[in-house]
């Protein structure tokens, strides 16, 4: 079987809905549930024997050695992690500890673990390691994407706490031959995408005629992916990656932030209209700035796509219908999301704005 980590969250669950859909290999799900961590997420598969959900954290040793005794994975993807910049800004403790403590510990107890395996399942085993496009920093207008041997030049507390992640699992695979993949993914958008972040918050605002809040001057870019796509480079790294590499992967779809937000708009008027003809547009409000808000992220996803033939099957267009359907179609799901913990976000993180 498999152990994912943090696999409630957006990426996580989708990649074990995936995951379950094309094989027959267990999951072992653990997961601590924090605010971003919801089993709903995982309905589907409710009476899956072949899902097994554990919560718990990826710092808790204890924990983690035992369900590597019990259950023996020849495979770990860690996707746990606290993800919202926002959140790194205005409280970074958690992301210190879960990002970087945290994956420390996992690194440490499944090293401990793996050396005493035999040889044919030692050379078997791989440590995957889920990380961001964020830890190479800001580019300019006009500079290329993020290639693999892009320096790392984290800007914001939940980028920095990526990068620490990123050179321990380095470090465990050059020191003790641990077998690590990294992937650094660009951003990522669809279904169970939790609506504190750009795209899921924007289409929730608006069908609750609340502000769209669009930071600074809206022309930040980012290269999204849909998240299938994130999900089958993962399951293609895990199968052919070479053992210590890393691989960026990403959409080839530069946006920027005002310009999806008016896609979005657009497609809402067709979809919904509002009742009283006007456009989901005139709810667009400019706030104030993200502090240190990277301007422009792009990645070169040229090695996995030459090394491991992966290429994203979704376009941006295509891709950000099925997203605006899915929420249309999941009232109920969005409405549960909504707890007290995350009214009080909105209202710390925009009252000031
Ligand atoms: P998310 O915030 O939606 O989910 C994170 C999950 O991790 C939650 O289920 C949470 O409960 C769990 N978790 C948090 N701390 C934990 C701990 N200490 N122990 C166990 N579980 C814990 O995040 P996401 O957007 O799904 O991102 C998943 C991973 O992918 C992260 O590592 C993130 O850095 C990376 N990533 C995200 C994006 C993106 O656009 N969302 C892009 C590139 C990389
Ligand atoms: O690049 C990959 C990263 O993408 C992941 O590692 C992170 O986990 C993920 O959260 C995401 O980070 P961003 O900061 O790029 O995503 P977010 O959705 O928070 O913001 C996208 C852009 O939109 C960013 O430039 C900030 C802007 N924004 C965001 C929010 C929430 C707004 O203008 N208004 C908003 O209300």
């Amino acid at each position: 079987m498999i152990l994912v980590t943090g696999g409630a969250g957006f990426i996580g669950s989708n990649f074990v809905m995936d995951w379950l859909a094309q094989s027959d290999e267990p999951v072992l799900n653990l997961d601590k549930l924090t605010y971003a961590g919801n089993l709903q997420n995982l309905a589907s598969l409710k009476d899956n024997p072949q899902h097994v959900f554990v919560q718990g954290d990826i710092g808790d040793k204890t924990l983690v050695a035992d369900l590597l005794v019990q259950y023996q994975p020849r495979a770990i993807i860690n996707f746990a992690a606290e993800s919202h910049v926002d959140r790194s800004i205005s409280g970074p403790d958690d992301f210190i500890q879960t990002n970087i403590v945290g994956t420390f510990n996992l690194l440490e107890v499944t090293r401990g673990w793996w050396q005493q395996l035999d040889d044919d399942k030692k050379a078997g085993f791989r440590f995957l390691h889920v990380s961001t496009d964020e830890v190479y920093g800001s580019l300019a207008l006009d500079a290329p994407a993020f290639t693999e041997e892009h320096p790392y030049e984290p800007n914001s507390p939940y980028s920095a706490s990526k990068a620490a992640s990123d050179h321990l699992v380095r470090a465990y695979q050059h020191t003790y031959g641990l077998p690590t993949l990294t992937t650094n993914c660009s951003n990522n958008y669809g279904p169970y995408h939790f609506p504190e972040k750009l795209i899921p918050l924007m289409i929730v605002n608006a069908l609750a005629g609340k502000p769209l809040p669009v930071y600074g001057d809206g022309m930040q870019i980012r290269d999204w992916l849909y998240v299938k796509d994130h999900c089958s480079a993962i399951r293609r790294v895990l199968e052919a990656g070479r053992v210590g590499e890393t691989y960026n992967v990403g959409g080839w779809n530069e946006k920027a932030n005002i310009d999806i937000v008016k896609l979005i708009c657009q497609h809402l008027d067709k979809l919904q209209p509002r009742s009283d003809g006007q456009s989901y547009a005139a709810q667009i409000t400019f706030v104030k700035d993200r502090p240190g808000h990277d301007r422009r992220y792009a990645i070169d996803a040229r090695k996995i796509e030459r090394e491991l033939g992966w290429k994203p099957e979704e376009t941006f267009e295509t891709g950000i219908v099925k997203t605006i359907s899915w929420y249309l179609d999941n009232d109920a799901w969005v409405d549960n999301v909504q707890t007290g913990a995350y009214r009080e976000w909105l209202a710390s993180n925009y009252g000031s704005r």
